[in-house]
């Protein structure tokens, strides 16, 4: 007996070495650091930040000679806006805004920074309530922000034996009552108050509607076939062969480990999708900036009941007034410090290095189309042209899937001070452009705002083609 708890205190630690990246005392050799530092991996401006949100860490460092971080130790006022604890003039960034048909240009800073930046995941926080509440350490819980949009739950018990899938990625009454829910006082009237924005790519509201209390504990009492012990992140994605539409999943991932706290990569991410068939994913390297594992679809638990220890449900691309799909921007703001830290967060995680800005010379990239429509007719004309200033150096691309791998885009993209290019979702990775660069819509397509405000979101210069007698429309 005593071997069994000796060894159960062991797992246990091993388990929390994985969560948070601190070295138990017993596992450590003398003169070895307190944590592990590298597990970390965040970008150089968002380390003070997360000290400023994980003082324990903090004061390891502190502590700690083979700490790298004891320069930020001077900024632990550093910090992102969201949180109580952080004085505006210590926020990670403000948009900039100029005088429209707003009072003030606080007034619109403030509006835009709720709309658009940080200021997002602070009335996500804001609104998190308990819908299932514990009685003990061990029992479940489920907390969410209205319209369910981002819940989190723990020891959440998922029964998928008698379910049915068809081609529904999304289908409503998944799981029926008692099929999914935990042990703990469940707030029925709350839950259910929530479901004005039920939408699959809206709200978690159609999944936990018929979230239960349980009069078992599904751990403890051996109700789970399965019992995932690792964090997950349950996503219902939007198109993958799409980047517009993909990297508004990955933002808002992003976003909900802000509204958590979290971005360690030992973590599973679980694709929420009803049916049996498969997810075409043009982008999938981007999930290593994420999980060091494989994304799981859903339908791999079929037939078990499964137990997720930590589960949160993360923020949708298509949210009513959520990011980036549609939001509504006043107007006369732009640059914000979210999608700022995201393309520093994913060149950084991805490994993907800034060679510029080289003196004298200015890297123009023509981003190509090999669809049949929208193309520029005259491209060769026009990098031409643009070959023939001594400052430019041209290159024209073509990013085509199985032609170019992404993160060599995203290498090539990040290098590129001038970004010129036909309207559609290619222009997504104006995202990853350097701060200083300048993308060029050749032509909007008559949709004038959608890249425009993605690059008012980024915070770089955004030009278009203004004369119209100039466009030639060879169908028309
Ligand atoms: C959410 O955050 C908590 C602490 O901030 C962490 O322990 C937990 O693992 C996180 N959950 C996920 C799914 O990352």
């Amino acid at each position: 007996m005593l071997m069994l708890l000796v060894f159960g205190a062991l797992l246990h630690e091993v388990s929390l070495r994985g969560q948070d990246g601190a070295v138990p005392e017993t596992h450590r050799a003398p003169g070895e650091p307190l944590f592990d530092y590298a597990s970390l991996r965040l970008h150089q401006e968002h380390i003070p930040r997360f000290l400023h949100n994980n003082r324990h860490i903090a004061t390891l460092c502190k502590k700690d000679a083979h700490c790298p971080y004891k320069e930020h130790l001077e900024n632990l006022n550093y910090c992102w806006g969201y949180e109580k604890s952080c004085q505006p003039e210590f926020r990670f960034g403000y948009p900039i805004c100029s005088l429209g048909w707003m009072d003030s240009v606080e007034a619109a800073q403030d509006l835009f920074w709720k709309q658009a930046d940080f200021g997002f995941a602070r009335e996500r926080l804001e609104e998190v309530r308990v819908l299932c509440r514990p009685e003990s350490t061990s029992d479940s819980s489920l907390m969410c922000s209205r319209y369910l949009q981002y819940c989190r739950a723990a020891n959440l018990y998922l029964d998928f034996r008698s379910i049915k899938r068809d081609e529904e990625r999304f289908k409503e009454d998944f799981f029926r009552k008692g099929e999914i829910g935990g042990h703990c006082e469940l707030d029925s009237h709350l839950l259910l108050s929530e479901g004005q924005r039920k939408s699959p790519l809206q709200s978690w509201f159609a999944e936990l509607r018929t979230y239960t209390q349980l009069n078992f504990r599904p751990t403890e009492d051996g109700k789970c076939d399965i019992v995932i012990e690792k964090p997950t992140y349950f996503m219902k994605l939007d198109a993958g062969i799409n980047m517009y539409h993909h990297f508004c999943d990955f933002v808002n991932l992003y976003l909900t480990q802000h509204v958590n706290n979290s971005f360690s990569t030992d973590v599973y991410i679980v694709m929420w999708d009803t049916s049996s068939s498969g997810y075409r994913d043009l982008f999938s390297e981007t999930w290593k900036a994420f999980t060091d594992h494989d994304v799981i679809h859903l339908k791999t638990y079929d037939s078990k009941r499964v137990c997720f220890r930590d589960a949160v449900f993360s923020l949708l691309p298509r949210m009513q007034y959520g990011l980036f799909y549609n939001t509504p921007l006043i107007s006369g703001c732009q640059h914000t410090g979210l999608f700022r830290a995201f393309s520093q967060h994913l060149i950084h995680r991805l490994h993907i290095r800034q060679e510029g800005p080289q003196d004298g010379k200015l890297r123009v990239t023509i981003l190509s189309r090999s669809t049949g429509y929208r193309k520029i007719l005259n491209q060769d004309e026009l990098a031409n042209k643009l070959r023939t200033v001594p400052m430019f150096e041209v290159r024209v691309v073509d990013y085509k899937y199985g032609k170019f791998a992404f993160l060599d885009q995203l290498r090539f993209t990040h290098n590129t001070d001038i970004f010129i290019g036909m309207h559609g979702a290619g222009l997504t990775h104006l995202l990853f452009l350097p701060d200083w660069a300048v993308v060029f819509e050749l032509y909007n397509c008559e949709d004038e705002r959608c890249y425009l405000d993605l690059a008012r979101l980024r915070g770089i210069h955004y030009i278009t083609w203004q004369k119209m007698d100039k466009i030639f429309h060879p169908e028309k």
